[in-house]
């Protein structure tokens, strides 16, 4: 029996990889490279083989989920709940077409992962493995009852590492759990469970620092879109990778990006989390701005309509469906004339805009003129409104308001 893992290189994963073995598998050993900040790639693919994994590979697809994932997301200006930018719900869908990829390059019959069976992450792991090859056996051990006897906490699972000389790190453990990748760290759990503690004063942010912390100065970046598509950063063409680490860089010194929120699981239950994106954040509002010049206003309405759903769908995990693909389909005509550049400064944590043009700019100063003179003719507005109120003044003979 072989079987793909997904592996991280954590505590968990290098003991779901060790018992993996137990129940009489092979275990390909995945580390999927979606420019994690802070996770040292040569040491887990060592502890990967220390753990006596058949295979083990590092698969890089920064520059893939920066590009097909979290731009087309970015064109939607979708956010979860009002703010969270998806960061880990992204990534999620192409770790498992990774580990299916490399399931059938090995002749593996099934893909493992380390989430719990109280997330979100499952969620999507398995709707887009399902939505790719159903043939592959799914295996969550932390949805199966003699996997979590076995491993109670964390006590348990060390000593199991201990026993089978799968190296552990002697570091304390954070007192959080975190997801990271080029887009953003999320930190959850733990500390963070109780409410009354300050998430971004205990958190220890591994991207940026505090708007405290930040320059008393501001600085200046300039965005440039193509159809919805960032490529230039500060008057240079730049792949998607380079958009989001350069703008990683920019935006995590000077504070931006951090929230703390308690946002509704796909499971059902509330739960309490506090991100980091820098980079991504400064996208977001450059994209927007560019919007607002170049973007038609009924079908930035009906797109703002449906934004929700998408987020929705993507932080649930249905990336792989017709739906989707219809909606990515409306996304790229919406956006193809979003094309411009934008200046922004950033400032202790807050973007501010400094300026912004377009070639496809639907805004005219001719028109939206306060001075005299100008091409809009007030006299039609007489007739506009005699039109809009039409109702309302119906409404009014018949059945007067009482105040
Ligand atoms: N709550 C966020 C989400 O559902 C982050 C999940 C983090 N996952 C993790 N394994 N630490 O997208
Ligand atoms: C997990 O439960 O494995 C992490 C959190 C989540 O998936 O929502």
């Amino acid at each position: 029996k072989s079987c793909v893992l997904a592996y991280s290189g954590g505590l968990d994963t290098s003991v779901i990889l060790g018992w993996l073995q137990d129940q009489g598998y092979e275990v390909h050993a995945v580390y999927v490279d979606l420019g994690q900040p802070c996770e040292d790639r040569e040491a887990t693919l060592q502890k990967a083989r220390d753990c006596g994994a058949k295979s083990s590979r590092i698969v890089d697809v920064r520059e893939e989920m920066c590009r097909d994932f979290a731009f087309p997301v970015l064109g939607w200006q979708a956010k979860y709940e009002g703010i969270y930018l998806l960061g880990t719900s992204i990534a999620r869908p192409l770790i498992s077409k990774v580990c299916i990829d490399v399931a059938h390059e090995v002749g593996a019959t099934a893909y493992a992962h380390g989430a719990t069976g109280k997330g979100n992450d499952q969620c999507r792991f398995q709707l887009a493995a399902d939505a790719i090859d159903p043939s592959i056996k799914m295996i969550a051990p932390w949805r199966i009852k003699e996997f979590r006897e076995a491993f109670p906490g964390r006590t348990e699972l060390i000593a199991y590492c201990n026993e089978k000389n799968i190296p552990v790190k002697a570091s304390a453990a954070k007192p959080y759990s975190s997801d990271e990748n080029v887009l953003h760290i999320s930190y959850e759990a733990g500390k963070l469970e109780e409410l009354d503690v300050n998430g971004v004063e205990i958190v220890d942010f591994g991207m940026g620092v505090s708007p405290q912390e930040a320059p008393d100065k501001a600085e200046l970046v300039t965005i440039g879109f193509e159809s919805g598509v960032p490529t230039k950063l500060n008057g240079k063409n730049v792949s998607a990778l380079e958009m989001v680490e350069g703008l990683n860089e920019i935006a995590g010194r000077n504070g931006v990006g951090r929230i703390d929120m308690v946002e509704n699981r796909f499971v059902g239950m509330k739960s309490r989390g506090v991100y980091e994106s820098p980079g991504m954040t400064v996208l977001y509002d450059a994209h927007m701005y560019i919007e607002q010049l170049s973007m038609d206003r009924d079908l930035m309405h009906l797109r703002d309509r449906m934004a929700p759903e998408v987020a929705e769908m993507v932080y649930y995990g249905f990336w792989y469906t017709p739906k989707m693909d219809a909606l990515m389909a409306f996304m790229r005509e919406s956006q193809k004339p979003v094309t411009g550049e934008v200046t922004l400064k950033l400032y202790k944590g807050n973007i501010i805009v400094d300026s912004r043009s377009s070639p496809n700019s639907l805004y005219d100063e001719d028109i939206a003129t306060m001075e005299g003179g100008g091409t809009y003719d007030q006299d039609d507005a007489e007739g506009f409104l005699r039109i809009q109120g039409l109702p309302s003044r119906v409404q009014a003979a018949v059945t007067p308001r009482k105040f």
